[in-house]
């Protein structure tokens, strides 16, 4: 199982994070990424399903400033 959010603070608004994965991330009025699966208000509270796995773990890759975080528990998630 895995869970994600943007860490706001260290996004630069790259926009590349939705672009690896629509399905998961968007962006804000200011365009720093959030996630947004599934009604997640980038809290990392809805476990991202496997399908989208491969997604995730691109975006992540991709962010030039590793602010998409992954946790494997929801406890670990901001919330
Ligand atoms: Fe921000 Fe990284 Fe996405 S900088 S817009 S979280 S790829």
């Amino acid at each position: 199982t895995k869970y994600s959010w943007v860490e706001k603070s260290t996004c630069i608004a790259c926009g590349s994070c939705a672009a690896a994965a629509p399905d998961i991330f968007d962006y804000d009025d200011e365009g720093l990424a959030e996630v947004i699966y599934n009604g997640d208000s980038n809290q990392g509270a809805v476990a991202i399903p496997e399908d989208l796995h491969d997604d995730l773990q691109d975006a992540c890759d991709g962010c030039p400033t590793d602010s998409i975080k992954i946790v494997s528990k929801q406890e670990d998630a901001v919330l």
